[in-house]
């Protein structure tokens, strides 16, 4: 098996941070994969000690709640042999009014190499990039981007569908304008060369989506016809502001993936979700625990291997401050018209964390 220098040697990775999909050129997502694919063959020999990042100090900054993505960069740091802080948001000055800067200034002075963000408003990784001399990699930004979601997400793919998957028609379905797990997916999707889908209510659909270089449809029928991959999406509630479904038992009735609309889709679709899952809402159990069908505990375990690839990748570089911090005001920038586009109020100002 090739060592992860030959990957980085074969892809360079010329990149500080982990903040956006639209950050990365093909060359980027490459040597990301690579290495995801890297790790993801060492977790598949059963090694899970790879000692790269020895003496060096992650730290998990998660202003929202998270089971999954938490733990995956806590595990995914430990197995490259990091020593790992998890802040646990709720028992930090923030509660006590601390702003979401001078936290990040408090935890710079503790001379972090790598910094996990997960925080409710858009932009908000990006903004920390700017006042922290370490990489940063954004864990989810309000309705913004998930870009390490996306990046298993593919990985997943490549696995199960034995390497290229361009070509490959997919469908992300459901409440796609909550949803930072589809802007990010779309764009790294696209760059793959998919043909990417989107199916969802109209009110579920931001205004802008038949300019991301997609097709969108409203109803299941139609939109799965022909999909090698389903990706379901749950119905985020808490990033509502009114009703933009009538109620979650009809929304099942006419978007939830049972068996019956699965069967729209090409014969051996794979379904795909980030978690947590709503069963009985967006999906149903009897899909969602089909070995044959699922790929969701893949995502999972896959999700470790790509952080590990994602981490690597991020302590292996040395960059230009200069010019990241440049790319990284107007990234800020892209990422609060987000709050708007999608019909939403801002969310809580990045002062007040
Ligand atoms: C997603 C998220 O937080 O955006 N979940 C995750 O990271 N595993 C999707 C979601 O919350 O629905």
């Amino acid at each position: 098996m090739a060592s992860p220098k030959d990957y980085t040697v074969e892809y360079p990775f010329s990149k500080r941070h982990c903040l956006t999909i639209s950050d990365f050129h093909r060359m980027d997502i490459e040597a990301l994969l690579a290495l995801g694919d890297y790790y993801q063959g060492l977790q598949n020999q059963r090694i899970t000690s790879a000692p790269i990042l020895r003496g060096k100090t992650v730290v998990n900054l998660f202003f929202e709640n998270s089971t999954r993505t938490e733990k995956s960069f806590e595990v995914a740091a430990k197995r490259l042999g990091a020593d790992v802080i998890s802040m646990n948001v709720g028992a930090s000055s923030v509660k006590k009014g601390e702003t979401l800067l001078d936290t990040a200034a408090t935890l710079n002075a503790m001379r972090p190499d790598i910094l996990v963000v997960r925080h409710g408003s858009s932009g908000a990784p990006a903004l920390l990039s700017q006042k922290v001399s370490c990489a940063v990699i954004n864990a989810g930004d309000g309705m913004h981007e998930h870009p390490t979601q996306a990046l298993l997400d593919a990985l997943t793919l490549r696995t199960t569908f034995g390497g290229d998957i361009g070509g490959l028609r997919i469908a992300i379905c459901g409440d796609i304008l909550h949803s930072r797990v589809a802007r990010s997916n779309v764009q790294l999707l696209n760059i793959l060369g998919c043909d990417v889908r989107l199916i969802g209510p109209p009110t579920l659909l931001p205004i802008d989506a038949d300019c991301w270089g997609v097709d969108v449809f409203h109803d299941m029928e139609t939109g799965l016809k022909g999909c090698d991959v389903v990706m379901m999406l749950r119905l985020q509630m808490e990033r509502m502001s009114g009703a933009f479904v009538p109620t979650k038992r009809e929304y099942f009735h006419f978007y939830g993936l049972d068996k019956n609309k699965l069967a729209f889709a090409k014969k051996g679709a794979k379904v795909m979700h980030p978690g947590p899952m709503n069963r009985g809402v967006e999906i149903s159990s009897q899909i969602a625990d089909d070995p044959n069908i699922s790929l969701i505990t893949q995502q999972v375990e896959t999700g470790v291997a790509m952080r590990m690839g994602i981490l690597h990748a991020l302590s292996d570089n040395n960059k230009s401050e200069k010019s990241e911090s440049e790319n990284t005001i107007s990234e800020y920038n892209n990422a609060r018209h987000y709050e708007t586009a999608g019909r939403l109020k801002p969310s809580n100002t990045l002062g007040e964390a």
